[in-house]
């Protein structure tokens, strides 16, 4: 992929988004835009994926499905959204389940804030809307964590509205078919603008739905597949072979990287210690093993105690190195160095936490954790199988 620096400026090319190389506009050329939309509706018939919330109409389903799958690929999310809408059936009963409840059916998708937001536009829906779904886009995009395309999803989805749709995929199928000559997110409102042109307002559920489906499995970002295409005589990129280079990408600098002291705290009969982090921000109310950043020049066992002082108000002897465990997040990387320790005084007090425990290891899978944490969970297990046989 071309790499464009993050500047201004430089897309001169950026005027000509709509036009094609006569110089016309087109998606001004009406004919094409009938063609476009029954050779796309034609190929869903045939190769459109079944999935298990393209069978239902009910917006709350359709809404949890739309979620999961912001940063999630289809086929992690299938068991998930099984799982979820057993557990939770309806708007109302996510609204009553207490949220590590709903943490802990969330763990292992990751970015946590999308549960912590539905549950709390469960909340809201179930109390001023008496636990049904808005039907107009305003109201669906003021509910916390939803955004305009999946307010745009939802509701062509239940109610086969209008309401176009952009997300990762359709801006990767719009940036090809109009060789767009930016990054997409650099262009947002007129991609915003195409996906509302093309939408086929006879049939906006299906489309939307054939859209997403062409991105996810013919527009794919590395190798596209253009002979299976329904739209390869229209593509702007495959008839200039530039499918490969576009999407333009953003050249990224390097995401930092955190070095972290975590502590594996045993009180002698068996038992760990864990906290609950704050309701807010970043793995917001999952639970996890203390620690905290090493500081320049600080050793590991330093940082440890360090933290677990400030952070607990307990003395600790660092021992061992149970695993090192590397992770990225969204904008950053960690190194997690986790060191078995031995309590050794002081009342554990949740000072820069909301809750701490001593937990069996046989309780401790009742409790939400994020991913990295669950790797520390199981290098303990299998440090207690191995030192006990
Ligand atoms: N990504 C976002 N919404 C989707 C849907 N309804 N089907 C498949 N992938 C999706």
């Amino acid at each position: 992929m071309p790499k464009v620096r993050d500047q201004g400026n430089q897309y001169s090319q950026y005027s000509d988004l709509n036009r094609n190389t006569s110089g016309s506009s087109l998606f001004a050329d009406q004919t094409s835009l009938p063609e476009l939309r029954r050779s796309l509706l034609q190929w869903y018939q045939q190769q459109g994926r079944d999935l298990p919330w393209r069978t239902t109409r009910d917006p709350y389903k359709i809404w949890v499905s739309e979620v999961m799958l912001q940063q999630t690929q289809v086929k992690t999310v299938i068991p998930y959204y099984q799982r979820w809408v057993e557990q939770f059936p309806t708007i109302k009963s996510l609204a009553q389940a207490d949220q590590q409840t709903i943490l802990k059916a969330w763990q292992g998708l990751g970015y946590y804030a999308r549960a912590r937001n539905l549950h709390r536009s469960a909340q809201i829906v179930a109390d001023q809307r008496d636990g049904m779904f808005p039907q107009t886009l305003d109201e669906a995009i003021a509910l916390p964590g939803i955004g305009r395309t999946t307010a745009g999803g939802i509701l062509s989805a239940a109610f086969n509205q209008s309401t176009a749709i952009l997300d990762g995929n359709v801006k990767r199928v719009l940036a090809r078919l109009t060789a767009l000559s930016m990054p997409p997110n650099r262009a947002q409102p007129e991609l915003w603008k195409i996906s509302e042109r093309l939408l086929d307002v006879h049939h906006p559920r299906d489309f939307n739905q054939a859209l997403m489906d062409l991105g996810a499995t013919v527009c794919t970002p590395k190798s596209p597949q253009c002979t299976a295409c329904p739209w390869t005589v229209h593509c702007r990129a495959y008839a200039t072979h530039l499918q490969h280079q576009i999407p333009m990408t953003e050249s990224r600098s390097e995401l930092p990287h955190k070095q972290i002291g975590v502590a594996v705290i045993w009180d002698g009969d068996g038992l760990v210690l864990i906290d609950r982090r704050k309701p807010e921000g970043l793995l917001g109310g999952l639970w996890e093993f203390p620690g905290g950043k090493i500081e320049p020049n600080e050793s590991v066992e330093d940082c440890i105690r360090r933290e677990i002082k400030e952070e607990l108000d307990i003395e600790v002897s660092v021992g061992d190195r149970l695993i090192t465990i590397e992770h990225t997040y969204s904008h950053f990387r960690v190194t997690l160095n986790v060191h078995h320790c031995q309590y050794v005084s002081g009342e554990p007090q949740p000072l820069e936490c909301d809750e701490i425990k001593w937990v069996s290891m046989d309780e401790i899978h009742t409790y939400p954790f994020p991913k990295a944490n669950e790797k520390i969970i199981a290098a303990l297990e299998e440090y207690q199988r191995t030192t006990s046989s």
